[in-house]
């Protein structure tokens, strides 16, 4: 078995200018076929709001439902690192409730946490994580949780003062001890920029090929989440239809009288 996945690790990635991946996992099975994969972080993102839950946004998603899907994805995962997304207002009030809420997620098995955004109060709650032990994944660009805020889905660091402006900020989260930042929507001129003048890696979500690891939404590249397909996600398979056919099948089955046969009684 291939050794754990950990913060060191993903910084060797960074100064070997090696390529490393991350797909979103909400349940145990698919955590550990994702592992077995070989992807090097699964994260629990609070996209699971729409994905599993069927919320319309992440908002809807609270810290007891993210304790829920983190122990059981952990439960699954041996070799790679395990981030778990903390959701809206997780965070946000005070740095007390933050360390709290975040270390609830160590306590069920993630190994590192999530947070969006930057202010002078984000980076406070960053520094008080790691001194905590707690290790921290930075999100810059199009922040869902700030969804009101910036106006809808909205490519973000579009302009060179904008893509100074992101940089600015990944460099300050960078100082407060993030191992790493996604870049969400950012155009890949502006991505590119920002990954060669940070240390920490950067993990593309729509912001093209030069940042220095992938995230998807492991439902989109499944081709299981059938509401909407972000134009950066790429399908690799079909699950809608697998478990389209298997239902049918089962049910014409039933209905048929052709199960169960002679070796599935007792
Ligand atoms: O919630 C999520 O799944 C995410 C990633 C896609 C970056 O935040």
């Amino acid at each position: 078995m291939a050794k754990k996945i950990t913060v060191s690790t993903i910084r060797k990635y960074k100064e070997n200018n090696e390529k490393f991946s991350v797909l979103t996992a909400y349940d145990y099975s698919t955590a550990k076929y994702i592992d077995e994969a070989g992807v090097d972080i699964i994260l629990i993102g609070d996209s699971l709001a729409m994905v599993a839950l069927g919320y319309e946004t992440t908002h809807s998603v609270g810290v007891d439902e993210m304790l829920i899907f983190t122990r059981a994805v952990a439960k699954g995962v041996e070799h790679a690192m395990v981030v778990t997304d903390m959701p809206f207002l997780s965070y946000h009030t005070d740095i007390a409730s933050a360390v709290k809420n975040c270390g609830e997620m160590i306590k069920v098995g993630a190994n590192a946490v999530k947070i969006e955004g930057f202010s002078d109060y984000i980076l406070d709650v960053i520094k008080r994580l790691i001194a905590s032990g707690i290790p921290v994944m930075g999100h810059l660009g199009f922040t869902p949780q700030f969804i009101n805020m910036l106006g809808g889905y909205k490519i973000q660091g579009k302009t060179q003062e904008a893509a100074d402006e992101l940089l600015k900020q990944a460099k300050q989260l960078e100082k407060a001890g993030v191992f790493s930042v996604v870049l969400e929507m950012v155009p890949q001129e502006s991505a590119k920029y920002i990954t060669e003048n940070l240390s920490v890696p950067t993990i593309s979500c729509g912001a093209g090929k030069y940042c220095d690891a992938q995230v998807l939404v492991s439902d989109d590249v499944f081709g299981k989440f059938s509401d909407f397909k972000p134009k950066f996600a790429r399908k690799y398979g079909d699950m809608k239809s697998l478990i389209l056919n298997c239902a049918k099948q089962f049910n014409d089955d039933v209905k048929l009288g052709k199960f169960p046969n002679e070796n599935e009684i007792f």
